[in-house]
């Protein structure tokens, strides 16, 4: 079983199976900023019978008590906390921020991490001004954009609209913290201290992190594979889940 549970405190955990298969790998989803572990649920539900699943909510998102972090490092300390409390020593997939995270943890903690899976993200993650300031002074008109940068101009409008909505939803205090997080990151020149097993996958429409910044990653970390997802943008479970998983699938068996 994933604890659902921090330092005592119920947190925001989803899982497409209650109980482990001692005989899969376990892979623990971290999401992006001002994102939830729901989001992964179409990734995961692809992925029954190749790993134990599963998504957590990071702090002052979802179902978590806030509040959330201003430095990825913060997210770090308390992803650590809570992989400490459990047995598994899950493979880590980290969607952008989410990604900052694993990279974070692998370079950090890495007897708590047993394999990367870098899910649209990068090893420096600056962020526009216009998105930092924009959070700080417009709430509204930046969320609506960053929803329009998060999607491949493919996706069907109704999709990236639901998240839009979904992203309208966080606190703007910690959606302005996860992107001062982002715009703090950067571990370019430290990448050849990781040695997981690591796959980096990019959407080929991805605007947020571009497919160069996938390359870096996997052009520099020891044995990384890349896959390339058409029709995705930055958030690939919720745009090309069953490709996604097919991804997943080949570097779980290729362990
Ligand atoms: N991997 C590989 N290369 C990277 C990189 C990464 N993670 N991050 C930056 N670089 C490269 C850039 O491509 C650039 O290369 P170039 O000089 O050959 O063009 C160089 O490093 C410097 O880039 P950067 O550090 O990003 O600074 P900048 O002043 O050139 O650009 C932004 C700043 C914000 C305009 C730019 O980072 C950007 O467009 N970001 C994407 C949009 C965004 O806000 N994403 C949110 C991420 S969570």
């Amino acid at each position: 079983m994933w604890p659902s549970t921090w330092r005592g405190e119920a947190i925001g955990l989803v899982t497409p199976d209650a109980e482990f298969d001692s005989n899969l790998p376990d892979l623990l989803c971290v999401h992006g900023s001002g994102g939830r572990g729901a989001e992964f649920l179409p990734l995961l539900e692809r992925l029954r019978g190749a790993a134990n699943g599963a998504a957590i909510d990071l702090p002052g998102h979802g179902d978590t008590p806030g509040p959330g972090r201003d430095q990825v490092q913060g997210y770090v300390d308390w992803l650590a906390a809570y992989l400490e409390q459990g047995h598994s020593r899950p493979l880590l997939l980290g969607n952008s921020l989410g990604g900052a995270i694993a990279l974070g943890m692998a370079l950090e903690r890495p007897e708590l991490v047993s394999g990367l899976v870098l899910w649209g993200t990068g090893a420096r993650l600056r962020v526009l001004p216009k998105i930092l300031e924009g959070l700080a002074s417009g709430f509204g008109p930046t969320v609506e954009f960053l929803a329009q940068m998060a999607y491949a101009e493919v996706t069907d409008p109704a999709r990236k609209e639901r998240g839009r909505r979904a992203m309208a939803q966080s606190a703007p205090e910690v959606l302005l913290g996860d992107y001062t997080a982002c715009d703090r990151f950067d571990v370019m020149q430290r990448l050849g201290e990781i040695d997981l097993p690591c796959l980096v996958v990019c959407g080929d429409g991805d605007k947020l992190t571009p497919l160069k910044y996938s390359q870096y990653l996997a052009e520099h970390i020891k044995g990384a594979r890349l896959a390339i997802i058409p029709g995705a943008g930055h958030l690939i479970h919720e745009e090309q889940p069953q490709a996604g998983a097919e991804a997943i699938s080949g570097f779980l068996a290729a362990l």
